[in-house]
């Protein structure tokens, strides 16, 4: 536990378990520890009957069928099988991804691309664009041809919130024959999502990122009108249809499908009270702190997270800012924690056009359904005083 509570606003790297999630996860870690393969006890049984339920849970929420779900240990697998699973049913095709994915994404088309899979990485628009951080669809459409196997564009972006106009995109990518993955590891609670209007073939999620537990996530797999096909990348005792062996994460895959549960019966309420803090948090520090800049869309525009903000701070080094936040209670950081620990100025800022020294000036809000008001004021107060702190100003 930190000395001192914490006013959390990290909620891109993980969020918070929710109690209530907690409360139904605490018997499969206890008294019901059966295994959901076994077939011939009652502990087995009630295992496999709490994974299918939570299978409904999640598919629900997404607007899939529960024969559509595949569990994983989280996005990052989830993204794995999907890449290299398509990929090595079509060796050679080329893989199509936005600069600004997730390492989890932009790794594993590197690593396909070492193997002889041709990678391209489409731009976005740059900051000075009406929508920074969108990918241009004329471009894909240039990038793409009967060759392309896979195409991979996140619903919505961990660092500077952009929402990605995925039905324009699955059309062009289903006329070319090639196959849709979407990374959605950041959408769960933050809107609707439906795999059929954004048109994905495959769908990547995450539990941690919609206050359920850590190490569980879930790959959409289409079945429905086009059957999509993957090789499976974990051998083993067949769980998941084959496609995801290894023993179920009975506790995980139940907490998951109640945080989906959750996260989905606060819709479209949550979201927008979330949005309300992220602008006032917006204005308080923009009012404070004088030459104060937003990356990436504007806060009114429908192309952005609810709960993202990513500011860049006048000639004040965003590590420096953070550390000084930390000391004083406030938990944030500068982009994707999966890479903090090279820290290196943001991809996805760059990709923008933002120079190396205005990256490393730049850091990431994320609110959750759990920040409150107060916080948002406190903390608000709390990074003005800060940044007069360190630059004087
Ligand atoms: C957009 C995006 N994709 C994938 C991941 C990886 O998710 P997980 O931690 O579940 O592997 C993350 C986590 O930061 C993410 O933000």
């Amino acid at each position: 536990m930190p000395a001192k509570p914490f006013i959390y606003l990290d909620n891109h790297a993980t969020t918070r378990l929710d109690p209530q999630v907690l409360q139904v996860m605490l018997p499969w870690l206890t008294d019901h520890y059966g295994n959901a393969g076994s077939g011939t006890h009652a502990l087995g049984l009630e295992a496999r009957e709490a994974v299918e339920t939570a299978r409904q849970q999640v598919a629900t929420a997404i607007a899939a069928t529960p024969r559509e779900v595949v569990f994983t240990s989280g996005a990052t697998e989830s993204i794995n099988l999907a890449l290299v699973g398509a990929a090595s049913r079509r060796p050679g095709g080329r893989i199509v991804v936005v600069a600004t994915e997730h390492a989890a994404v932009l790794d594993t088309a590197a690593h396909l691309e070492r193997q002889g899979w041709p990678v391209t990485r489409l731009p976005v628009a740059s900051q000075a664009a009406d929508c920074p951080g969108l990918i241009d669809c004329e471009q894909l459409a240039a990038a793409i041809d009967e060759q392309t196997v896979l195409v991979s564009v996140m619903l919505a972006n961990n660092e500077i919130g952009v929402l990605q106009p995925l039905a324009d995109v699955a059309a062009i990518v289903h006329d070319c024959g090639a196959l849709l993955h979407v990374d959605c590891a950041q959408a769960i609670g933050n809107g609707p999502v439906d795999v059929d209007a954004i048109g994905a073939d495959l769908a990547s999620f995450s539990g941690h990122k919609c206050h359920g537990p850590k190490g569980v996530g879930a790959l959409y797999v289409r079945r429905r009108e086009r059957l999509v096909r993957l090789d499976p990348q974990v051998f083993g005792g067949g769980q998941e249809r084959g496609l995801r062996s290894g023993t179920l994460n009975v506790p995980g895959i139940v907490g998951m499908g109640k945080a989906c549960e959750r996260a989905v019966a606060g819709l479209p309420a949550v979201p927008a009270a979330v949005a309300a803090l992220r602008d006032r948090l917006w204005q308080r520090l923009a009012d404070a702190v004088p030459g104060l800049r937003l990356n990436g869309p504007a806060l009114q525009s429908d192309l952005r997270l609810p709960n993202n903000l990513n500011i860049q701070l006048p000639q004040l080094d965003g590590g420096t800012l953070l550390a000084e936040l930390s000391r004083h209670g406030v938990a944030a950081s500068a982009g994707s924690a999966c890479s903090s620990e090279h820290p290196r100025p943001s991809h996805v800022l760059l990709a923008l056009g933002l120079t190396d020294e205005e990256a490393r000036c730049s850091i990431r809000l994320g609110l959750s359904r759990f920040s409150t008001a107060a916080e948002i004021e406190q903390a608000a107060d709390c990074m003005a005083a800060a940044v007069e702190r360190l630059t004087g100003c």
